[in-house]
């Protein structure tokens, strides 16, 4: 599908008359209103949906195939052979001069960790792997933890329970709650299990383009930040810390987030469609 024709489809599949009244009311109390480009389609919808379910073959597959003593590399090899194989595309690869085509980050490593030869998995290790397909011109985003051989009691808590912020976030993202409901259900859970979130980065809009409006903090606000609308498509993201927040980046990469007092970080992420009835997961 050509870009002209995922723009055009935002004039012929226009957003049902009772959302918009909808979206004027809350508007009204002082809501922050998505522009209309960030309400999906149907169509488009279908074209995200499509991608999903490659997003999730890639990850189904990277699940059976990890194993210590693999590179990170590896990794890279098996998402590009899967998403090539099945007609799609590793958004990754040159995004913004990203070198490689998935994230691979490691124990201390937050996220856009990037894979290497002369990175091995290890017995004990906790490994986030972040996927981006796009697939006719659609996106999906979605990344899981694995837990390499026999992980010690804090690292398996710590990837467990960042699962949960993920399913807290994804309970929070209802129609016409706001964004800042989001982070605040997450930072929520995550402080009162003694773990701290990262703030710099988070979810986003997705679906046409690989990072759209809204920026999915997952700290937040009740009531505040943008509306949530039936037809976005967001990523909930946490990445969840085992101890401060505070994060640096890669000096010589500049890519790969670390923790800054190097203690364990973890991360699961879904890109999902809100409906008017909740929401719908695209990378199940
Ligand atoms: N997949 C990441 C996200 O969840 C973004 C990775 S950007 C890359 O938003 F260039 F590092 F791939
Ligand atoms: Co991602
Ligand atoms: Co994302």
């Amino acid at each position: 599908m050509s870009e002209k024709e995922i723009q055009r489809i935002f004039e012929e599949e226009p957003v049902p008359q009772h959302i918009l009244d909808k979206m004027e009311e809350y508007r009204r109390k002082g809501r922050e209103i998505p522009d209309l480009s960030l309400i999906k389609r149907p169509s488009h919808i279908e074209g995200i949906r499509r991608a999903g379910v490659i997003n999730t073959g890639v990850l189904d597959e990277v699940a059976g195939k990890i194993h210590a003593g693999m590179t990170t590399q590896e990794i890279d090899d098996i998402v590009v052979e899967y998403t090539h194989g099945h007609n799609a595309i590793c958004a990754p690869y040159h995004f913004e001069g990203y070198p490689k085509s998935v994230c691979t980050s490691v124990n201390e490593e937050v996220c856009h960790g990037i894979p290497s030869r002369h990175k091995r998995l290890h017995d004990g290790d906790i490994v986030n792997v972040d996927c981006t397909t796009i697939l006719d011109g659609y996106y999906a985003d979605a990344s899981r933890m694995f837990m390499i051989g026999e992980v010690s009691p804090a690292r398996k808590r710590l990837v467990e329970e960042t699962m949960k912020c993920l399913e807290i976030g994804l309970q929070a993202a209802q129609p016409w709650a706001t964004v800042g409901d989001i982070g605040y259900a997450i930072s929520k859970y995550a402080v009162s299990k003694g773990y701290s979130v990262v703030r710099e980065l988070g979810g986003h809009g997705v679906g046409i383009e690989f990072h759209e409006d809204p920026f999915v903090c997952h700290v937040g606000k009740k009531n505040s930040g943008m509306l949530l609308v039936p037809g976005m498509v967001i990523t909930i993201e946490p990445m969840i810390n085992a101890g401060k927040a505070g994060v640096v980046i890669d000096p010589y990469n500049e890519w790969t987030i670390y923790t800054k007092d190097r203690k364990d970080s973890a991360q699961w992420e879904h890109t999902i469609l809100i409906t008017e009835t909740g929401n719908e997961i695209l990378t199940y």
